[in-house]
């Protein structure tokens, strides 16, 4: 399964801190930081290299040191990084990742430097590989995803959106033939003015979202609670497997990459949440982006250790 993720690559800056400083407060934190690979899209697409899929990545980063280590790493971990470009005079993207301690929540400031430099001609290229199925989020310029999305609807290639970050001003009502379209909760209180806070509210905002981006289905994820799954009018809760919080940071990113290429396997979609859940799972249940992104294996192992039927 070829999958290609049009979208951005950073370096995460994490500061792990007790508490955060009130405003013209200096605190001296017991916390520690470090420096990890991360970014929406490179999340998604290292979360679908190691869950077994063949993973193409089309984005753009610095000619840097933080440039070189995630494209050494994308190398490492299989993925194609032809259609990645090297810019001369803008650096590679930065995320500056606050996370409480206690709560494993996370604050995140990106400056997306590089990553406003995707070209359409590289999309072009990288979509001439023939992949079975485009995923993008919104971390990049909204012409580039609004141009790969149409691109991909004229060459009949399924489209799967994760909706991070909320942009509340991109064109939805353009996009066309989108299989997938999936917000967390706040992405969905942003793009729909309701928050998914039980089952109607959750109706409701699947309703609104298909509407809008007439994506056949619209899975809302509920952190801690699970994911809302829609389709043909017809919505269910899928309840998340409980684990040991260490931090939130992208997984929502492989969850959605999980759905994603579950989905393109099975055509299934409670089955492909069910298998979403476990890994976002064990995505929480370690620090960091790239760092915390299981592998088929270590799913497989997770949903037979769980007793999890997945096909239920
Ligand atoms: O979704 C998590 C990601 O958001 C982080 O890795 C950070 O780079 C930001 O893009």
């Amino acid at each position: 399964m070829k999958i290609l993720t049009v979208s951005s690559a950073n370096m995460d800056f994490v500061m792990q801190t007790g508490k955060m400083p009130a405003s013209g407060e200096t605190y001296i934190t017991d916390g520690s930081y470090s420096y990890v690979p991360g970014g929406k899209g490179a999340n998604s697409a290292l979360a679908f290299a190691r869950l077994g899929a063949d993973s193409v990545f089309c984005s753009a980063v610095g000619k840097d040191a933080n440039g070189d280590a995630l494209i050494s790493l994308y190398e490492r971990e299989g993925i194609d990084v032809s259609f990645i470009k090297r810019c001369e005079d803008t650096p590679t993207g930065l995320a500056a990742i606050i996370l409480e301690k206690e709560s494993a929540a996370n604050r995140i400031i990106v400056f997306p430097a590089a990553n406003h430099r995707i070209a359409k001609e590289q999309v072009i290229s990288a979509l001439d590989t023939e992949p079975d199925a485009v995923f993008m989020q919104f971390e990049i310029n909204s012409d580039i995803t609004l141009f790969t999305a149409l691109e991909a609807a004229k060459r009949n290639i399924p489209i799967f959106m994760d909706a991070g970050p909320a942009d509340p001003s991109f064109p939805y009502s353009s996009l066309e033939k989108v299989t997938l379209f999936s917000p967390n909760e706040t992405e969905c209180e942003i793009l729909t003015g309701i928050s998914p806070d039980n089952f109607d509210l959750c109706v409701k905002a699947a309703e609104k979202l298909s509407e809008m981006t007439r994506a056949k289905l619209v899975v809302i994820k509920l952190g801690g609670r699970g994911c809302f799954v829609y389709e043909n009018g017809h919505g269910e809760e899928i309840p998340s497997y409980p684990i040991k919080k260490v931090d939130t940071t992208a997984a929502g990113d492989a969850f959605t990459a999980g759905l994603t290429l579950e989905y393109l396997r099975c055509k299934n979609i409670r089955r492909a949440a069910k298998y979403a859940n476990a890994v976002g799972a064990l995505t929480v249940s370690k620090l960091g982006a790239s760092s915390s992104l299981p592998t088929a294996d270590e799913v497989d192992a997770f949903i037979s250790e769980r007793g999890i039927d997945i096909n239920e």
